[in-house]
Parts: C-alpha cells; sequence; structure tokens
C-alpha cells in the first residue's frame, strides 16, 4: 500500500512539474530538455518587448499598460500567471516549475494575431527574467527606473542581463522622478536628482525614451483599470507615455 501511495506522488509530483499551470494540453511543446531551451518567435505575434528593471515598484506595469495601448490601437489583449492561480495567491514556485510555466505562458496562449505583446517582467535578473530571455526572440526591452540610488544600481544589473543575453536595449524610461505640487506649482525632485539617470544612460549608451513625472492620479487611473493614457490622455503625464510608445514602435519597426 506504502509503495503504490510513494508512487503515485512520485507521478503527480513529476505532472506537476510537467504542467504546473494545468493548461489543458495541446501536444505542441516538446518536453523539458537538458541545456538551454532553444529561442523560438511566439506563434501569430509580430514583435515582442520585455519591460524591465531589477527592481520592484519602480513601475514597470504602469509604463508596460501605457505604452501598450498606444502601441496596440487600444485593442489589448491580457495574460497573467495571476489570471491562473489567482489573484492573492502566492507562486511558491521555482527553477524547474517556473521555466515549465513560462513555457506555457509563452508558447501556449492563442492570442489569435498580435502586432506586439508586450512582457511585463516582475523584478529582479533571476529564472524568470533568463527564462524568458533564453526561450523565445525578443525585439527588444524597455528599462525602468526612478532617480533613487538603489534603483539606479538595479537598474544597471538588469542592463547587463540583456546585454549578456544579446536583447537590444530600446532604452531607458525614468519614472516619477518630479512631482509638480499642485497648490504652489513648484517641481520637487522627489528620489534625488536626475543626474544619476542621465550618466547612467550615457555610460552604457542607452536612450532616455522618457520622463514621467509622480502624480497621484497615474496610481489611481490604474487601479480603476483606466491607464493615464485613456483616462487623461490630454494630460502631460499620457503625452510622456504616449511619446515613448512612439518611440518604442519606431525602434522596432511598428
Ligand atoms: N508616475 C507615477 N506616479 C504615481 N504613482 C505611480 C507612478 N508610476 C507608478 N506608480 C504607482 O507605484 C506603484 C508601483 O508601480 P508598478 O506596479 O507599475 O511598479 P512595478 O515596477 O511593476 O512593481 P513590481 O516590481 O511589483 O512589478 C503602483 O501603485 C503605481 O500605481
Ligand atoms: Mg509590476
Amino acid at each position: 500500500m506504502r509503495a503504490t501511495s510513494n508512487r503515485l506522488f512520485h507521478t503527480l509530483r513529476s505532472l506537476q512539474h510537467e504542467n504546473p499551470l494545468g493548461l489543458p494540453r495541446t501536444g505542441s511543446i516538446p518536453r523539458m530538455q537538458r541545456g538551454l531551451p532553444e529561442r523560438r518567435k511566439i506563434k501569430d505575434v509580430a514583435k515582442v518587448i520585455a519591460v524591465s528593471s531589477a527592481k520592484g515598484g519602480v513601475g514597470k506595469s504602469t509604463v508596460a499598460d501605457n505604452q501598450l495601448l498606444p502601441l496596440s490601437n487600444y485593442g489589448v489583449k491580457t495574460m497573467s500567471m495571476g489570471y491562473l492561480v489567482g489573484e492573492d495567491a502566492p507562486v511558491v514556485w521555482r527553477g524547474l516549475m517556473v521555466m515549465k510555466a513560462l513555457q506555457q505562458l509563452l508558447h501556449e496562449v492563442e492570442w489569435g494575431g498580435l502586432d506586439i505583446l508586450v512582457l511585463d517582467l516582475p523584478p529582479g535578473t533571476g529564472d524568470t527574467q533568463l527564462s524568458v530571455t533564453q526561450q523565445i526572440i525578443l525585439d527588444g526591452s524597455v528599462i525602468i527606473t526612478t532617480p533613487h540610488t538603489l534603483a539606479v544600481k538595479d537598474a544597471i544589473k538588469g542592463i547587463n542581463m540583456f546585454k549578456k543575453v544579446n536583447v537590444p536595449l530600446l532604452g531607458l524610461v525614468q519614472n516619477m522622478s518630479l512631482f509638480c505640487c499642485p497648490h504652489c506649482h513648484q517641481d520637487t525632485a522627489v528620489f534625488g536628482s536626475s543626474e544619476r539617470v542621465r550618466g547612467l544612460c550615457q555610460d552604457h549608451s542607452i536612450d532616455l525614451l522618457g520622463d514621467i513625472p509622480l502624480h497621484q492620479n497615474v496610481g489611481d487611473d490604474g487601479q480603476r483599470g483606466k491607464p493615464t493614457v485613456v483616462s487623461e490622455p490630454e494630460s502631460h503625464r499620457a503625452r510622456a507615455f504616449m511619446d515613448i510608445a512612439r518611440q518604442v514602435g519606431a525602434k522596432i519597426g511598428l
């Protein structure tokens, strides 16, 4: 009895590693091979870019949303691990399971034809980020940072990771640099001077694509599910997002 349940446990565990998201199998994905997987194009997707930074909470998702909308002409489809495991569930996976889940998210979603796919990466330069860069052909990456010393240090790690894996760096977005007081109309550099970011761009020959101010509505817009470019298209911040999208689109030939 014990031997049978042990065998069952082993089989279930290996199946879970093979299909951690429990997606219906299409038969199109080979089993996990040894060594590095081959970099492939995502089916039915013309261009793929990654929005990244090694630091958390600097505005990757905010920029990804506001950039994607103009680039996709507002016809947006989304996919997220959160849809499958539940918004509040922690993803307590590592190694093989993360890589396999990514493989499923990258290659088993039926997009039905996309002009552009924007990958909003989690913070860090670990398994997830490396797996993405090693599993698919990326047309480029956009780095997000605030002017804060630690954020800039982490942005350098992100830049070096993309250089190492030969993914073109399309540019850098500086987020939450200036806050304009609605009462006295004075600008404050909340996270310190922009000089660090300008220096970083110069040292690494990266274009500074734009500067998004810190504004209460950016957060509120995102929370309501109506990114700034949709809710306040005439605002200074929406124009900054759209200008970034225009430059990225031109760089990848969209
Ligand atoms: N320019 C901005 N002005 C005001 N709030 C902002 C701005 N950019 C981002 N935020 C807010 O900061 C918080 C973090 O932003 P966001 O979730 O985009 O960061 P992230 O880099 O994707 O974080 P994570 O590393 O957790 O994925 C959010 O609440 C967002 O609304
Ligand atoms: Mg995010």
